[in-house]
């Protein structure tokens, strides 16, 4: 059944409050749920319900026989017209859950996942997030399995029960839709700390994590008083409730998830030692911890109308956690990852068959809309508005927005109006269409200089390219910040000569709407360098006639980092294409000149250099050629790296060597930034023939987890000596800790040689392997089907396996195995034969009648294009 947002009606009842009482038990958990309801409109209610028993029905008290149970929705007719209660008993099996969406058991634990229709899965409720109701909660089990029983609110009363069983009553004072709903037991450990409000109160802070887990959870800790100070500095918002409580468990579908007062992490997000984690998971950690606190306000007090505004929540609240990235860490490089992670996986999105909006117009399966267009576009459309208005009118705006919306369901509509009256009813009228139109919209870029008028003029042209669905676009508004370079490589005065809406020269903002602009910069004195979309500031692909010439000034000169990084990327780009098309192509010696002087400029720091000098990602390379040849790309990216690093060996040496002095290990930009670039290096020093058994000899002497990857990872990928002995000894060290084993799995399923496949077949055999944990799937399975030279391996059998494991997978959690799903989005870019097997594999899978609606709506989709 496939749902419109057009078809959006409000709801027919509220439901006030609901009193739950839960008696937990592995295979018959009992859900006792008394429900104050409000009827709006009519006296017939639907309900959802999904893989439920229903035990008894009452209203007001009296059993109840008017209802019928069809399709999932749980139908009552003739009901009273005036507020009444309605009590409904019935049972869930947690242990058979292992799609993991309600309440399910991961390890020896009970936890919930409800966003966004898992609540449904526990028990019968308006299941929509504009049914806002106050939650409390009743926990009874037994006590010694189970000591901690915890839902979201504060604890109002506990005690002892006959039969070696206890209780817990949670009460939740701050109204919510059901999605933010959580209920946690289990025997665990708990680290405590607080965190003073701005205002004064004490907040108590709780990270419950596995027994013997309690020293790898302060990062987590640290990480949460960082956001809830960040928040209240930056955006002013203070935390609302006594207690914040973190879960970690092993078996989640996501990263973490913002339940009220509770949230719920994959163990992945909270979890961290410099033994078994690298930098970046002490990064990631910092950063979803951040983004679930954030939704408090951006998520939880102002919620989503309907479904089709997830992008309201998590567009800001992406948008928030990488201003708290890029606040207390390297906000260059923070900006470069966030955009090559939208180039590499966004993008390739929007131009295949899953594209669709920000605000999607239609879905069947909405945990399919969980994308990276939603989150990470979406955080690129809040980041326009950023621009647009600066950061002071931004923040009148958010101001703005809780004023106005505050405890209420709103609607993406709601957001702009709020940006607008806050910023003398700015005109986003045309910026809307950020919302409504998918797909990357391209700018092609043609300049002149007319030395005699001292005229520089820019000619943009924006197209965008169809999607399904979408055969024709309208042009974007879309802010585009520039700077004009002299030879000094200094930045002229802007002034325009054609326009009179120069208000946003002074900080090089241009305005981009109609097809083709046309912008003439007076009193330019000498040739320009054009830095264009600085910052990138528009999320769009750009086509410029800059030479190589004003790429590598730029690399050297531009005051923006973005367009430092970006210019060395397109210089590689070019090459790679060039040594795509003529397999003897000369790279070019500006090229290999301008990388040599950013390897030895001693003014940038490490963490910066080590991005600028990283090539473009296979998918960078992939995106513009329509059939690509991804171990052709392989071989070219190779063969440049190879041809770089043997050009500097000398320096790269010298560099590694001044990087492997002894150092005190912290976890601060400056100490990761040293390791990425000391892990970068060694990457060029292991094509070297000279350094072939460096990787081994760091291995051995390291002394955490980042060394230890980089080396094993270059190990692996080349092939070189001591691989087998490292991923022995590495497996020896850490079999019992599925975190770190998650690492050793994927680091070898991602390699390219063609011995990855027999070598995934015989990993799934291995006792750390389990098809039933989302992130043991997505290290081994996921990592083969992400990997582009096997996966799409001349003899089809890459694809094959994949096709087969999304059956396997789908059986026993539909998310996991639609994410897998994914890899076949390329389907439209194969070559024949390739396509000719993918076409059978993923035909028999649409049709038959075990598929979940996840995998059947994402290949459906992909078969059509
Ligand atoms: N709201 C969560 C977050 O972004 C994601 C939860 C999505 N869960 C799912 N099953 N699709 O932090
Ligand atoms: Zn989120």
């Amino acid at each position: 059944v496939v749902k419109y947002l057009a078809d959006y009606k409000a709801p027919t009842h509220k439901i006030e409050t609901v009193d739950l009482e839960f008696h937990l038990d592995d295979t018959q958990t009992q859900v006792f749920s008394k429900m104050k309801i409000t009827p709006v409109n009519g006296n017939t209610l639907e309900l959802n319900g999904e893989e439920l028993k229903l035990k008894s029905v009452k209203v007001n008290g009296e059993e109840f026989s008017n209802y019928k149970e069809e399709n999932e929705i749980l139908t009552l007719t003739g009901l009273p017209s005036e507020a009444f209660t309605l009590e409904i008993h019935n049972e869930i099996n947690p242990k058979a859950n292992t799609a993991l969406d309600g309440l399910y058991k991961s390890g020896g634990m009970f936890c919930s996942q409800n966003e966004p229709e898992g609540f449904r899965r526990i028990t019968y409720f308006i299941d929509r997030p504009d049914n806002l109701s106050v939650f409390t909660t009743k926990i009874i089990a037994d006590k010694k399995d189970y000591p901690f029983l915890l839902s979201n609110g504060n604890l109002i009363e506990s005690g002892d029960l006959e039969d070696g069983k206890h209780f817990a009553v949670w009460n939740d004072p701050f109204a919510k839709p059901a999605y933010l709903y959580a209920l946690v037991a289990g025997d665990l450990a708990v680290i405590e700390d607080t965190f003073k409000t701005k205002s004064g109160r004490d907040v108590k802070l709780q990270v419950f994590v596995d027994k013997g887990n309690e020293e790898k959870s302060h990062h987590a800790m640290e990480s949460l008083k960082k956001s809830m100070k960040w928040d209240e500095k930056r955006f002013r918002l203070e935390y609302d409730l006594d207690i914040y409580m973190i879960v970690a468990v092993d078996s989640f579908n996501m990263g973490a998830m913002e339940n009220k007062g509770l949230n719920i992490f994959n163990s992945a997000y909270v979890l961290a030692s410099k033994e078994t984690a690298e930098d970046r998971n002490f990064f990631g950690i910092e950063s979803v911890v951040g983004h679930e606190y954030f939704h408090n306000w951006t998520g939880n007090r102002v919620t989503c109308r309907d479904w089709f505004q997830l992008t309201l929540k998590e567009g800001l609240t992406v948008f928030r956690d990488q201003e708290f990235s890029a606040d207390l860490n390297s906000r260059s490089v923070c900006r470069i990852n966030d955009v090559r992670n939208l180039k590499a996986a966004q993008f390739p999105e929007d131009a295949g068959p899953q594209s669709h909006p920000i605000q999607p117009k239609s879905y069947i399966e909405m945990n399919n809309f969980y994308t990276m267009t939603i989150y990470e576009k979406g955080a690129e459309v809040i980041r326009m508005y950023h621009t647009l208005l600066g950061e002071e009118g931004f923040q009148r705006g958010m101001d703005k927005y809780f004023e106005l919306y505050d405890g209420q369901a709103v609607t993406t509509a709601d957001f702009t109006h709020a940006m607008s009256v806050a910023n003398d009813n700015y005109d986003f009228s045309q910026f809307r269409r950020w919302y409504d139109q998918a797909g990357t919209p391209v700018l092609d870029i043609t300049t002149k200089y007319d030395e005699a008028a001292k005229e520089f003029t820019l000619t943009v042209n924006q197209s965008t390219p169809a999607t399904p669905g979408q055969p024709t676009k309208e042009p974007f508004h879309m802010p585009f910040l520039l700077g004009l370079l002299d030879s000094a490589g200094n930045d002229m005065t802007l002034a325009l000569k054609n326009r009179d809406d120069q208000n946003d020269l002074d900080r090089g903002l241009l305005h981009i709407k109609a097809d083709t602009e046309t912008f003439v910069f007076a009193n330019v004195n000498e040739r320009p360098v054009a830095s264009l979309n600085r910052n990138f500031s528009a999320p769009v692909v750009l086509r410029s006639d800059l030479t190589d010439e004003d790429f590598v000034f730029l690399m050297a000169n531009d005051n923006d980092d973005f367009n430092r990084y970006e210019a060395g990327q397109a210089l590689a780009l070019k090459n790679i294409h060039a040594m795509l098309k003529d397999e003897n192509h000369q790279v070019d010696e500006l090229f290999i000149k301008a990388w040599g002087s950013i390897l030895n400029d001693n003014n940038i720091d490490e963490e910066f250099k080590a991005v600028c000098l990283s090539l473009p990602s296979m998918i960078d390379v992939a995106a513009t050629i329509d059939i690509p040849n991804y171990r052709a790309i392989h071989e070219a990216k190779d063969k440049l790296f190879k041809l770089l690093a043997n050009t500097y060996k000398l320096e790269l040496a010298s560099i590694y060597n001044d990087l492997s002095t002894e150092r005190p290990f912290k976890v601060d930009a400056k100490a990761m930034g040293e390791r990425k670039l000391r892990g970068f290096v060694l990457a060029c020093l292991s094509t070297v023939e000279e350094h072939k058994e460096l990787a081994r000899e760091c291995f051995k002497y390291a002394t955490n987890m980042t060394d230890m990857m980089n080396s094993l990872s270059v190990m692996v990928n080349e092939n070189l000596p001591g691989c087998q002995e490292s991923l022995k000894e590495f497996y020896d060290k850490f079999k019992d800790q599925t975190l770190v084993m998650q690492k050793w799995l994927s680091v070898q399923a991602s390699s390219c040689d063609d011995t990855t496949f027999d070598k995934v077949q015989e990993l799934m055999k291995d006792e750390v392997f389990d098809m039933n944990v989302p992130n043991l799937v997505s290290a081994l399975i996921g990592s083969f089907a992400r990997n582009k030279v096997q996966f799409n391996h001349e003899s089809g059998r890459g694809m094959k396996f994949i096709a087969e494991m999304i059956r396997k997978v789908d059986a026993i959690n539909p998310q996991s195995a639609s994410r897998l799903a994914g890899a076949f989005n390329d389907y439209r870019k194969m070559p024949a034969d390739l396509k000719e097997i993918a076409k059978a594999e993923l035909t028999a899978i649409v049709e038959s009648d075990k598929t979940s609606k996840n995998v059947y709506e994402k290949l459906s989709k992909t078969l059509n294009s």
